[in-house]
């Protein structure tokens, strides 16, 4: 599944580039990986990437949280590809609750704006029970970032009650609309 993610995500920069760079931009998801750190307070079912075109890559995850939550926190990085990840720009934490009241912050609302149509982890705290995240893809007209082409990590670092609980690291593609720069 993986290898198989980065042939295609090879394959569609190859053909992006020689082929489509007229087109649209591409931004897809090439990788996607989630563990638990507190399996009696959180589980993950299944987490998985499916492909249904060169340039749509959804996201799905079916995960419980087993006892009800008031206290959360994020911990956003991004990192960029060159001879390994490195930290590009991003290294933040968030008060999931807190922002979730009141959602004020220019890059939780980049995030949560790209995936909160396709989950139910779009309300207020307390979190318990199913949290699910179907047919996810990414939309760039979404980004209002000046991204420059290149393999990135989401890497989302989650803890309750400042305790460690789980990590869901997603990575994407992104690739420049190049005409529309000239
Ligand atoms: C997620 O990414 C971070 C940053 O690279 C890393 O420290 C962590 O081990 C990763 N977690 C998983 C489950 O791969
Ligand atoms: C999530 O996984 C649980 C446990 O396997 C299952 O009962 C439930 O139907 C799944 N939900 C979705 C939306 O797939
Ligand atoms: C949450 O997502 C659903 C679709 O799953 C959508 O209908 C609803 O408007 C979203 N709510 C918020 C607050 O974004
Ligand atoms: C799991 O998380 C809960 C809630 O934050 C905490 O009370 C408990 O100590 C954690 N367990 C472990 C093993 O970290
Ligand atoms: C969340 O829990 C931590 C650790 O118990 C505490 O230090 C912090 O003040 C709590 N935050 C909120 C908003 O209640």
């Amino acid at each position: 599944m993986r290898c198989q993610l980065m042939i295609c995500a090879v394959l569609g920069l190859f053909l992006t580039f020689h082929i489509k760079i007229n087109d649209a931009v591409v931004f897809k998801f090439t990788n996607f990986v989630c563990e638990s750190y507190n399996q009696s307070w959180f589980v993950f079912h299944n987490y998985r990437l499916k492909a249904v075109s060169r340039n749509k890559v959804l996201l799905n995850m079916n995960s419980t949280v087993l006892h009800p939550v008031n206290n959360a926190s994020v911990h956003v990085r991004i990192f960029k590809r060159a001879n390994g990840y490195k930290p590009w720009l991003v290294d933040n934490y968030f008060d999931v609750c807190q922002y979730l009241r009141k959602p004020n912050h220019p890059i939780a609302n980049i995030i949560y704006g790209l995936f909160k149509d396709f989950s139910n982890l779009n309300h207020s705290c307390p979190y318990v029970g199913p949290q699910i995240v179907k047919d996810f893809y990414l939309r760039p007209e979404l980004l209002r970032l000046p991204f420059p082409t290149g393999d990135y990590l989401l890497a989302l670092q989650w803890y309750f009650d400042k305790k460690p609980l789980a990590d869901t690291n997603v990575s994407f593609t992104f690739v420049e609309d190049l005409m529309k720069r000239n």
